[in-house]
């Protein structure tokens, strides 16, 4: 076998801080060849490359064999793609990745939210897509230069294909933790990824949404009045409620349990309040809307998720129109 032929083609779009960091981490392996298609920080990536300075894992150049302002430059199909990208206006994007792709395409989805694959699935029936949560942090600081701090850790697993031989997929799945292995970051693997993008979105439908609306840090917003907490606590029952009724098994004592968590922290803001004060769209859809969708299919009465999410929708509407 010659080494074009052992070489595995990646290809990652959408890189701010968490694609960043992953690129990072896939660029380590010697068999990848890595490509990525960058936006906003294009100029910069393409003339000076790409650097991270991390807590764990030191300062480096990023190795990129390839960068794409678009995926219309891309002629040939891609391995793996592994999308990024901020999940607004997420059925999108999976048609304009149709260049970079072919039935043999495995995609790689790290975003906040739930039903962010279905797009894809939609798109890509005859494809296999490993779904993603990340507790990455890190910040693009300027274009090109990635700040990751010591907190570093995914969850993944198979959205499961039908059509597919689930042989051949794991076999995907597995070719990828190979690759995150080798990149020498935090991962496990789970039989039920979805349980672990629920109880993430249960957290951030309350933070996220929380901290866009009142502009307030958790803390704040904890101590603002005696509603605080129940209605944050209610605002997570409802949406474990409706993991629940999709067949996703968390439990009831999350709430109390994230509750607990965001008590002991400083007051933080949020990915979606840092996107309110740039101006950016939010990441509504698969925070709120998703789960608000399938509730709304279930006939579920979940009033404070719809005022949480129709205000939240009106704050993304305004941003929209800036
Ligand atoms: C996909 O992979 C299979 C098995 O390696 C190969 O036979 C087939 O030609 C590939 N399909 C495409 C479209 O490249
Ligand atoms: C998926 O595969 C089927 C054959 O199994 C084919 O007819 C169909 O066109 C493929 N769909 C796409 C979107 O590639």
């Amino acid at each position: 076998m010659s080494t074009s032929e052992k070489e595995i083609k990646v290809l990652l779009f959408g890189l701010g801080a968490i694609g960043g960091f992953y690129v990072f981490v896939l660029g380590r392996n010697e068999n990848v060849s890595l490509s990525v298609v960058a936006r906003s920080n294009y100029q910069q990536v393409k003339e000076h490359g790409l650097r991270i300075e991390s807590q764990n894992h030191g300062d480096h150049k990023v190795n990129i064999d390839q960068v794409y302002k678009s995926p219309d430059e891309i002629t040939s199909a891609f391995d793996y793609i592994v999308c990024t990208h901020k999940a607004v206006n997420p059925s999108k994007v999976p048609p304009i990745l149709k260049p970079a792709t072919n039935d043999n395409t495995t995609f790689v989805i790290i975003q906040n939210g739930v039903g962010n694959e279905e797009p894809f699935r939609t798109t890509f029936p005859n494809n296999t897509i490993i779904s993603c949560v990340t507790w990455v942090g890190a910040t693009q600081t300027s274009p090109g230069l990635i700040k990751h701090t010591k907190s570093e850790d995914m969850q993944m697993g198979l959205f499961p294909n039908p059509k597919l031989n689930s042989d051949l997929e794991q076999q995907r799945l597995n070719t990828f933790a190979t690759l995150l292995a080798t990149g020498q970051t935090i991962f496990q693997v789970e039989k039920d990824i979805q349980i672990k993008r629920w109880e993430k979105v249960v957290w951030n439908a309350a933070w996220n949404s929380i901290t866009t609306l009142t502009d307030v840090n958790t803390q704040d917003w904890l101590a603002s009045s005696p509603e605080a907490i129940p209605v944050t606590k209610h605002l997570m029952h409802e949406v474990i409620d409706i993991a629940i009724r999709c067949k996703v098994p968390l439990d009831h004592s999350l709430a109390d349990g994230l509750v607990d968590k965001i008590s002991a922290m400083p007051g933080i803001f949020s990915s979606m309040h840092t996107d309110m004060k740039e101006g950016r769209g939010l990441e509504v859809d698969v925070i709120l809307g998703y789960p608000m969708r399938m509730a709304k299919e279930l006939e579920m009465n979940v009033p404070v998720l719809s005022t949480i999410y129709a205000l939240t929708t009106a704050v993304n509407g305004r941003l929209n129109k800036l």
